[in-house]
Formats: structure tokens, C-alpha cells, sequence
């Protein structure tokens, strides 16, 4: 058996957990929004018809913050439509997604779900169709407490008090071609400044995105985020990147390593954003927001868009089913953001409910966890205080895209309030168990708090509405602790959790 070696370094101090690294996403795609979160009439459904079982398991997750109403959506969306009497909302062709948009569900809404789900909106404009104007009420429509022509609006709508948000995304991947509205890097980037300059005549204090790449594969990356943040450098406070993975024909070893690509993702932008403010001598540091991120299988049939005549309400779209590989990936996607916390300061899993998401419903049924769901859960819950250094001295594997990879990555937290010390860890060899020794001495662990591992013989094992817990976290014996070093063994394919206390 191969083994690694991990150092964990209370000196080596990378920055503190943020919370917001564990947000998600709801747009208006799908099942998402209709039968995912919001569904009157169904049994569990509350008086605004917020589905109380899909809360409770949004509780559990851990999500702090929710990116909203898209995605591609936004890019064609009136967010006028979803406010007021919800008998007399248009219905509206989603050209993004090919399906009819019934509009039932919209922003106040949104602001009541996150409020009883604890969550902190994010909100993103339409920078596709609209532009400064739409932006600045939407603006003044949330945060505005009252006596102007959007913020009476609200109140009439039911909501006295202002909306607390204060991230807001300037539109949504206009780089791709996909998007209504696509525009060239320099097209997009005067138009996000001078709609940032507007917005912060309203609420100086916003935090607001820029949009940066849909993925390193742009043909457009690094000269996209150049010229987008020379046009917004000053008015801006975070770029954002998108990043979705899937198991490639078959390629295993590739897809496990993709957190390598996160990594030279988050180090490319960090490095082009600095080179921005380098040139233009500015003392400001531009930050990230990783609003989309996830295990997605695109050329799938589940993500098929409807096409001709048919543009139904909320059909079954990207309904990814995630094994047991998927959530291990997802839980070294986590460990990935956490160790650039000196950068990322925010980062939304997409999505939340249904579409490529941790929890699934059915119409007039149950909710559950997908796999993914439980790294995410843990990692929320347990990642507290600072992110540290870590040594990792690990065999490696070959891969296809990726070259020579560790077959061994992990990050670790450390809570000085608690005392409690968090590894989170992959073992990312296909079919061997890794032995891994951790060096905690400079932390002078006392004991184990626990230990737990996701894994399966069968990492094709997938949850279902009948079957969602036969697979699932569970502990892992055999992990010693001895004089500030612990031992385990992980299993191929694993994502594992190690909590240790100090005195
Ligand atoms: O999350 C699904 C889609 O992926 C989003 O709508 C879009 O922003 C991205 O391409």
C-alpha cells in the first residue's frame, strides 16, 4: 500500500473560513424553483408555498449564501414580472432554457425563502437584454426602505422592511456564446462599469461581481478577465469564475484529478486581476467569487433543452443522478476553495434542488440527498476558524488531462475558539487504499473527535427517492492518534473527515 504524508502548519495561517465559500444557486430552470423549493399544495408546502422538507435538508447542507434567479436565465429575465399579485404575473418564453417562464415565483419570494432558510441572497441583474436602468430599480425596488416609486412597491407587495442584500452579480456569463446578449469582453466590461457606477450611487457600499470566465476552456480566458477588469477595476470588488466537471469517456483517473483544474484556475485569475492592478497602480486586491461550480454531465440526455414548439413550465432539465466518484470530486472541489480562502471569498455549488443538485425532489413527494450532498455538509459544518498550510508528500498517479497528479489532496481548518483541528481529505487512486500519515505535532492534538469517510466498492452507486441512505458517510475505524501524529487508511475513491481536539 502507498502512503502519504500530510503537515498540518499552525504557522502557516492562509486566512480565515468564510462562510460564504458554502453557497449555492437557484435560477429559474427546471425543477429548481417549481416543485424543487416552491410547490402550494404540496403536502409539506407552508402558507407561501415553500417546501418545508426541502428547507429543513437546505438547513442541513450548511448553505450560507444563494445565488439567484440564474444563470442563463437572468440573461433574458424582467424581474417586474415576478413581483405583485401572483394571478396576475405574465407567463414569458425563457429563451435561455426553451420552456415557459409562469413567473409564479419571484424576488419577494426568494427574500422570504432565504429568510427561513437562513441564507444569505445574492442577487444577479440582467445585463443580457437590459442594462443600467433595469439594474438600478431592481436596486432601489430591494434596498431602498421607502417613499421612491419601486421601494412603495415593495411595500405594497408586503415587505416594509428594505431587503438585506448587498452581493450582487453584474449579469451572467457573458462571455459564452450561449448567453442573450453575449457581448465582447470590452463591450461587456463598459457596460458592467458604468452599471456598478449607477448602483453604488444607490447604496455605495454594495460588494459587487463582475462576470469573469465560464471556464478555463474559454478560448476567451485570461484575455477576457484583463479587459473586463481594466474597464471595472475600481468599482468592482470580485470577479467570478464558473467551473463544471464530468467523468469523460470512461476516464476516471482524469476526472477525480479535477480539482487540479480549480486550483490553475483560481491561480490564473488571481494572477491576471493583479497584473490589472499593477498597471493601473491601484492598491486595491480584486477577489473571486466562485459562483458556479459542480459535477455536471452536460452531454447527457437529462441536460437535452426542449426545442420547436414545445416550451413547457418546468420539465425535468439537468437532473443529474451523482454516484459515489461525483461526491468525491465535489468534496476535493470544497478542499480546492477552502485552501484559496485568501482569494475566494465566495463560491455558490450549482445548484441547489434538482438541476445538478444535492437535494432532488418529486412533485407531490419526497425530498432527498444525492451524494454530493454530504461532503458539502460536512465540509460546512466542520470547516471552522482559519484554513492552514498543509504539507501533502503523496504518491501519484497519471492522468489524461491533467498529467502526473497527487494521488492525495487535503486542506485543514483550525477553530482557536473550540480548540478543534478539521482534515478534509481525497484519495483520488482508482482502485488501491492509501495509507496516510498526519503530522499534527505543531498543534499538539489530544484526541480524536471522529472520523468519517464516503466511499463504496461500487462507486457507481447512486441515491434514489426509495434509497438515499444506504450509502453514505460512516466512520473510519482504524485512525490512531499518538502523540501529535494520527494514522489512517483511506479506500480508493474516498472523500474522508478527520476532527481532532487540542487542549
Ligand atoms: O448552472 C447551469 C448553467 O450553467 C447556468 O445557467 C449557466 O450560468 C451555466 O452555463
Amino acid at each position: 500500500m502507498s502512503t502519504a504524508q500530510i503537515t498540518v502548519d499552525p504557522g502557516s495561517v492562509v486566512g480565515p473560513v468564510r462562510r460564504r465559500t458554502f453557497g449555492s444557486f437557484v435560477e429559474h430552470l427546471g425543477r429548481c424553483v417549481y416543485t424543487g423549493i416552491y410547490e402550494p399544495g404540496h403536502p409539506a408546502a407552508d402558507e407561501q408555498g415553500l417546501r418545508t422538507d426541502v428547507l429543513d435538508l437546505v438547513r442541513e447542507l450548511g448553505v450560507t449564501t444563494v445565488r439567484y434567479p440564474g444563470g442563463n436565465f437572468v440573461s433574458g429575465y424582467r424581474w417586474e414580472d415576478g413581483i405583485g399579485p401572483v394571478d396576475q404575473r405574465p407567463s414569458r418564453l425563457d429563451l435561455a432554457w426553451h420552456c415557459t417562464e409562469p413567473n409564479t415565483f419571484g424576488v419577494d419570494q426568494f427574500i422570504a425563502w432565504c429568510a427561513k432558510a437562513g441564507i444569505e441572497p445574492m442577487m444577479a441583474v440582467n445585463l443580457g437584454t437590459r442594462g443600467i436602468a433595469e439594474a438600478v430599480d431592481l436596486l432601489e425596488y430591494c434596498t431602498i426602505p421607502g417613499g421612491t416609486a419601486w421601494s412603495d412597491a415593495r411595500r405594497a407587495n408586503g415587505a416594509a422592511e428594505p431587503y438585506p442584500v448587498t452581493m450582487w452579480c453584474l449579469g451572467n456569463e457573458l462571455d459564452g456564446p450561449w448567453q442573450i446578449g453575449h457581448k465582447t469582453a470590452r463591450e461587456y466590461g463598459r457596460l458592467a462599469a458604468e452599471v456598478a457606477r449607477a448602483m453604488r450611487m444607490v447604496r455605495p457600499d454594495l460588494e459587487l461581481v463582475a462576470c469573469g470566465s465560464s471556464g478555463t476552456g474559454m478560448p476567451t480566458f485570461g484575455e477576457w478577465e484583463r479587459e473586463v477588469l481594466t474597464e471595472t477595476y475600481d468599482l468592482v470588488d470580485l470577479v467570478s469564475a464558473h467551473a463544471y466537471y464530468c467523468e469523460e469517456d470512461g476516464d476516471l483517473a482524469s476526472f477525480l484529478a479535477s480539482a487540479v483544474d480549480m486550483d490553475a484556475f483560481i491561480a490564473g485569475v488571481s494572477a491576471t486581476a493583479d497584473a490589472v492592478g499593477t498597471a493601473l497602480k491601484s492598491t486595491r486586491r480584486i477577489h473571486i467569487s466562485f459562483d458556479e461550480w459542480n459535477v455536471w454531465y452536460q452531454h447527457r440526455v437529462e441536460s437535452k433543452v426542449p426545442d420547436g414548439d414545445h416550451w413547457p413550465v418546468a420539465p425535468h432539465l439537468l437532473e443529474d443522478r451523482y454516484n459515489v466518484a461525483d461526491a468525491v470530486v465535489v468534496g476535493n472541489l470544497l478542499i480546492s476553495l477552502l485552501r484559496h480562502t485568501d482569494r475566494v471569498h465566495a463560491a455558490s455549488l450549482a445548484q441547489l434542488v434538482n438541476v445538478i443538485a444535492p437535494i432532488m425532489t418529486e412533485p407531490g413527494g419526497p425530498a432527498w440527498r444525492q451524494t454530493i450532498f454530504h461532503p458539502f455538509a460536512l465540509t460546512s459544518r466542520h470547516a471552522r476558524g482559519d484554513v492552514l498550510g498543509v504539507g501533502v508528500r503523496s504518491p501519484s498517479c497519471a492522468t489524461a488531462r491533467f498529467g502526473d497528479v497527487p494521488i492525495v489532496d487535503a486542506v485543514a481548518t483550525h477553530d482557536q475558539g473550540t480548540g478543534e483541528i478539521a482534515v478534509f481529505l481525497v484519495n483520488r487512486a482508482t482502485a488501491e487504499p492509501t495509507r496516510i500519515e498526519l503530522d499534527l505535532r505543531a498543534l499538539d492534538p489530544i484526541g480524536l473527535v471522529e472520523a468519517v469517510e464516503l466511499s463504496n466498492p461500487d462507486h457507481a452507486w447512486h441515491a434514489t427517492a426509495s434509497d438515499s441512505t444506504s450509502v453514505g458517510p460512516r466512520r473510519l475505524d482504524g485512525v490512531l492518534v499518538d502523540a501529535g501524529r494520527a494514522s489512517l487508511v483511506l479506500p480508493p475513491v474516498s472523500w474522508a473527515m478527520v476532527r481532532l481536539r487540542t487542549a
